[in-house]
């Protein structure tokens, strides 16, 4: 028998201009999971954990994501996996890409290492189809390997990694409404006018290029989203004017945490994303709307072992 407990960080997906192709890895939040191999097949797997989950292992996304371990290695085994620390469900900030990730990272580490970061991805991405209906890897990715990750193609998958800034913060609320990853995709036309996609690429090549220059400036103005966002603040109540209370703060930018519902706001100093950070809190208390928030430090850091 062998056994392994792995982490994935939790991460924030789209950086607003970045739909489906941007996304970076959150400092200490994140899944933890115990996993054992034996002989013999299958996969069980057991919530360690009081966060609610599906109790069909065939609807959990670390199913398929052994599964295309398995296929794309030839391997076979009977894996165990315990849950043992949860990032909730339909929070915005990558609580299945955590799971999708960690299965990965550590069913590889339970075969000594057969699969590359990027074949790994490939099978976090399993888990995400099965949560979301689509095989995006926006938050699989910097789950898996740490940092800021661009998506620069998915036929055939193409991932690099961009540079942090040293000071990067993160203010994240997560307040109680339900928004599916599911729901909030399939509201989004099928097609984007012309005008919004210039604007878009424009700021998606201004976002690429403020990282690597560690433009701080540029990095904030290019963050701004004209495909998804303007569909998607529905779901959040008072969007614009907590966004333009946020970016008076100080802070870089505002944005919709991947599909949302939670919010966050980019800084360069820790004191503005924790004053980033108040503004939100204050905003949903005034609407009587329960959240969860976090500052917390860009990582470049991915999955990781804990223990052997
Ligand atoms: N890029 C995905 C979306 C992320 O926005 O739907 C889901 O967290």
């Amino acid at each position: 028998m062998k056994k392994v407990r792995v982490f994935a960080p939790a991460s924030i997906a789209n950086l607003g201009c970045g739909f489906d192709i941007m996304g970076l890895a959150l400092d200490e939040v994140g899944d933890i999971l115990d996993m054992t191999l034996e002989e013999g097949e299958g996969i069980s797997i057991i919530n360690g954990t009081d966060v609610p989950l599906p109790e069909d292992p065939e609807a959990n996304v670390i199913t398929p994501v052994i599964r295309k371990f398995f296929e794309m290695t030839g391997l076979s085994g009977r894996i165990e996996v315990c849950i043992c620390q949860k990032i909730y469900p339909g929070s915005g900030i990558g609580s299945s890409a955590a799971s999708s990730a960690a299965a990965a990272y550590g069913v590889n580490e339970l075969f000594d290492c057969p699969l590359s970061e990027e074949e790994l991805v490939v099978c976090a991405m399993e888990g995400e189809n099965l949560a979301s209906g689509g095989y995006h890897a926006d938050n699989a990715a910097p789950a898996l390997m740490g940092g800021i990750v661009m998506i620069r193609g998915y036929e055939p998958l193409d991932l690099i990694k961009l540079p942090v800034p040293g000071n990067f913060y993160c203010a994240v609320i997560h307040p109680a409404i339900v928004v599916s990853t599911k729901e909030a995709r399939s509201i989004l036309p099928k097609a984007v006018p012309m005008h919004d996609a210039v604007r878009q690429w424009g700021n998606v090549g201004g976002l690429v290029a403020g990282l690597y220059s560690g433009n701080i400036g540029l990095i904030g103005r290019a963050m701004r989203d004209y495909v998804a966002e303007p569909y998607r603040k529905q779901f959040i109540p008072g969007f614009d004017e907590l966004r333009a209370a946020v970016l008076e703060s100080g802070a870089l930018a505002m944005n919709i945490a991947g599909s949302g519902p939670s919010v966050f706001a980019l800084a360069d100093r820790g004191e503005t994303a924790q004053k980033a950070g108040a503004i939100m809190k204050t905003h949903f208390d005034r609407l009587g709307i329960p959240y969860e928030a976090y500052v917390v430090k860009v990582s470049n850091k991915g999955a990781k072992l804990l223990a052997r």
